[in-house]
């Protein structure tokens, strides 16, 4: 792993894909124990794409009709507990499901092939939200700072870019996770929903939209004239999460695992950081990447 961190974490190659410790169990569990069900939606990310906001944003969308932006969940609970992930969270979703309480959507930054059998074989919507490689890697190496309380000037982030290209990096490689989704997406159309970080920076109110039908909860044209969409954009926007106590100064509860902090999650959210941290060097060698590993699938990553 990172000579920078110093031993602090491991890395282990489950299947192809880089995880730590604490998230094997509940991946192994997950793989054992999980049963799809027909009404199940599944949100799908590779760390640091926008899951936190993805999350938020369909929280509010399947509880509009409870909630309004001044009385919601959102404002005192953190995204990550209002939307469980399968491998953090999987004591807590099987105990749910033996109790027949709901707890649909379920989130996941596990790789395509790594979904539980029951999920691929399932008709079960799928959303996956992908991010610019380059901002993916910024967000991640200031995210592993924060939860190692490693100084940015004892980090070197060039070790950090090489590791990630090599495809060392937490539910990496980065490139196998988004051709694992695109081409799931191609074999499966209807199945699988590709959301990109950026699409929804620049037009929230279509994505919103989008992501509303396919997941079985469309805006009324009533909603839409009285501006149901705008609220809910307002509400899970980076300026007003960031800014809640909770997601401050909070932290997440998960019984089996130490969480990074809430802050942790809310850095720039913007489009472009990795100007301020990329060499020309590092920019030619990921574009040039971006091509051999990614390009076959279609996607505008650059
Ligand atoms: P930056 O580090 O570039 O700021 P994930 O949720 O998958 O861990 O991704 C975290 C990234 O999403 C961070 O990116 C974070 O700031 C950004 N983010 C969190 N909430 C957001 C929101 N409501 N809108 C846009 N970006 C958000």
């Amino acid at each position: 792993s990172l000579s920078w961190l110093k031993g602090k974490v491991t890395l282990y190659n489950y299947q192809g894909t880089w995880c730590n410790r604490m998230f094997l169990e509940g991946v192994n569990s997950a793989q054992q124990s999980f049963k799809a069900r027909p009404s199940d939606v599944f949100l799908c990310s590779h760390p640091k794409s926008g899951t936190t906001w993805l999350k938020a944003i369909v929280f509010a969308i399947i509880t509009r009709q409870k909630f309004d932006e001044f009385n919601t969940p959102l404002l005192t609970t953190m995204p990550h507990d209002c939307i469980p992930s399968l491998e953090k969270n999987i004591e807590q979703i099987l105990e749910n499901r033996h109790n027949n309480s709901c707890v649909t959507p379920i989130a996941t930054h596990l790789p395509y092939n790594l979904l539980p059998e029951s999920i691929r074989a399932s008709n079960c919507k799928i959303v996956y939200i992908y991010r610019n490689v380059k901002d993916v890697i910024v967000s991640f190496y200031h995210f592993l700072c924060g939860i190692h309380n490693v100084p940015i000037e004892d980090a070197p982030f060039e070790e950090t870019f090489d590791e990630f290209c090599r495809g060392i990096s937490g539910f990496g490689p980065y490139w196998d996770h988004i051709s694992g989704f695109a081409k799931a997406s191609l074999e499966r159309p209807g199945i699988i929903l590709l959301l990109k970080y950026e699409d929804m920076k620049k037009d929230p109110t279509s994505n919103v939209k989008r992501l509303a039908e396919f997941i079985g909860y469309p805006f009324t044209p009533q909603e839409e004239k009285q501006g149901v969409i705008e609220s809910i954009i307002n509400m899970t926007s980076f300026e007003n999460l960031s800014n809640l106590e909770v997601n401050k100064n909070g932290l997440q509860k998960v019984e089996r695992l130490i969480m990074p902090e809430n802050r942790l999650y809310f850095r720039k959210g913007k489009v472009g950081d990795w100007e301020n941290h990329f060499t020309d060097e590092m920019n030619e060698k990921i574009d040039k990447l971006i091509d051999e590993k990614l390009g076959h699938t279609g996607l505008v990553l650059k």
